[in-house]
């Protein structure tokens, strides 16, 4: 998930990777020790004011946005790094902890450059208060569940530092009972949404809508972030974030990250809006489209399955 986690040759390192760990109850949200065991040390967190967040439940496009944004904001002043630099260390993920790697706490406070471009799964309840005392720009990147849960299957299946997923179906049931790492889809989606309606430090983004209009998108981010990037800057990025450009760049693909197995599925996989109907049985599309509208009947959120 980070260089720093990551070491020279697989197949060596793998003998030595740990159990997948379990899934725990905390707080009344289902998370594993690598999120928790660092908690009073993410709680104080310092945030600093030019900080940036990309807060998303997981597999929601996170990796897309914090490449967009770190194009932004290094492209032409650093431009070494996109070429040295894996993208897990040049946006830090916040609360991971791994026994024996920095955590990503400690990687952030040692961060010299600025703007800090931080990750985190956390649901909004769990955000350290710091950034809300210093009024960090915070963006959120909501996905539609479907894809989502589909898109979360791949990744658990490939990634040995997530429970293990067992099949399909149950992956299924677990999804909507929210027994999933970082808790549940429809909490962590709403959680944020109500927040965003009460500050304007948030901007809530649509992964649908970035696979739409990326242009407009682009636009409604630089313009949240208070940034006018030329129109070749903004070319270059949208050339780099390409789904196939992303997926072939060895420093964004998390290609380096040992506790991933590539034999199993890749890491930036589809990229699709509806690649859940390859996955959805027709009882199941019904059964989740029940669940779906007990759970967001008394939200004005909404969110597309299809384009
Ligand atoms: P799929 O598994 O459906 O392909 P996250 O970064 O939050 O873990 O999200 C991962 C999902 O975003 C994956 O979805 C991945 O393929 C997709 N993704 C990453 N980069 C993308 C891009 N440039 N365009 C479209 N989708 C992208």
């Amino acid at each position: 998930m980070s260089a720093a986690r990551t070491k020279g040759n697989r197949a060596h390192f793998q003998m030595d990777l740990p159990p997948r760990p379990a899934l725990l109850d905390f707080h009344g949200v289902s998370m594993t020790n690598y999120f928790i065991d660092n908690w009073k040390n993410i709680q104080e967190f310092e945030a600093r004011p030019d900080d940036v967040v990309i807060a998303s439940y997981p597999k929601a496009g996170n990796t897309w946005v914090s490449y967009i944004l770190d194009l932004l904001y290094f492209s032409q002043t650093s431009p070494g790094r996109q070429y040295s630099v894996p993208l897990f260390e040049r946006v830090p993920f916040l609360e991971i902890h791994m026994p024996g790697y920095p955590s990503g706490v400690d990687e952030l406070n040692r961060f010299a450059s600025s703007p800090r471009i931080i990750k985190t799964h956390l649901p909004v309840q769990f955000l350290p208060p710091s950034f809300w005392k210093q009024n960090t720009k915070i963006i959120y990147v909501a996905r539609n569940p479907k894809d989502t849960a589909v898109s979360y299957f791949h990744f658990d299946r490939m990634n040995q530092a997530q429970p293990e997923p067992g099949d399909w179906n149950s992956y299924f049931q677990r999804f909507m009972e929210g027994k999933m790492v970082f808790g549940s889809w429809y909490e962590h989606v709403k959680g944020w949404w109500e927040e965003k309606k009460a500050r304007s430090n948030i901007l809530y983004l649509f992964y649908e809508d970035l696979i739409e209009d990326f242009d407009r998108e682009l636009s409604r981010l630089c313009s949240f972030l208070g940034q006018s990037p030329s129109a070749e800057l903004k070319k270059q990025i949208t050339e780099k974030v390409l789904f196939d450009n992303m997926k072939h760049n060895k420093l964004v693909n998390a290609s380096s990250d040992e506790y991933l197995d590539f034999t199993i599925s890749p890491f930036i996989r589809k990229g699709k809006v509806g690649d859940w109907r390859n996955m959805f049985s027709a009882k199941q599309d019904e059964e989740f489209n029940e669940h779906y509208k007990s759970k967001m009947q008394t939200t004005d959120l909404h969110f597309r399955t299809a384009l």
